[in-house]
């Protein structure tokens, strides 16, 4: 075994493959998105999940002081997706949003999609964890999920 350093870190980490999601927020109108694929389910009573977000992402105060978001589950054909919402200034011109309850914003033609509402934050090292509860989900029997593995896509 080796000793851990941040490069060592994420090559090991990086063999866990993962789903990828986009978490959505919709703040004064305006619309924030970031990919991340620390997702995971955390309880079924009451339905609950995670993800963690770095705190020096630029958008962590509009994550932070959200009630409600959306996490959109990617599909095979959503890399492009994911590397747009990977960039500090993503484009959104493109996205047909679609408005869920509680000014919630769904990015339409994914694997699945969940509404939630944020419910705890907890910071650890440099992210915080938030823990949402699911209020509304869909998902889509056809696709299937694009998946990160390595740093590559699959
Ligand atoms: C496949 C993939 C998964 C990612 N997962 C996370 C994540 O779980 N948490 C996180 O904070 N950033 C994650 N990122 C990085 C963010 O999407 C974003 O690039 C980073 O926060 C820097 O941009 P920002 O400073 O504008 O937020 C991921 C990026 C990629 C490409």
């Amino acid at each position: 075994m080796k000793k851990v350093n941040t490069n060592n870190f994420k090559k090991t980490l990086g063999k866990f493959s993962t789903g990828i999601t986009v978490v959505c927020v919709k703040n004064n109108n305006s619309i924030y998105g970031k990919t991340v694929n620390s997702f995971n389910s955390l309880s079924l009573d009451p339905p609950m999940v995670l993800f963690s977000l770095g705190n020096y992402s630029s958008s962590i105060k509009k994550f932070s002081k959200t009630k409600f978001l959306s996490i959109n589950i990617l599909s095979s054909k959503q890399k492009k997706l994911s590397d747009n919402f990977a960039l500090t200034e993503p484009n959104l011109e493109d996205i047909k949003f679609i408005e869920g309850k509680n000014k919630t914003v769904i990015i339409p033609n994914c694997i699945a999609n969940l509404e939630c509402e944020l419910i705890e934050k907890i910071k650890r090292g440099d992210h915080i964890i938030f823990i949402c509860k699911i209020l509304k989900l869909q998902s889509n029997e056809k696709l299937k999920p694009l998946v990160y593995f390595n740093s590559k896509y699959f």
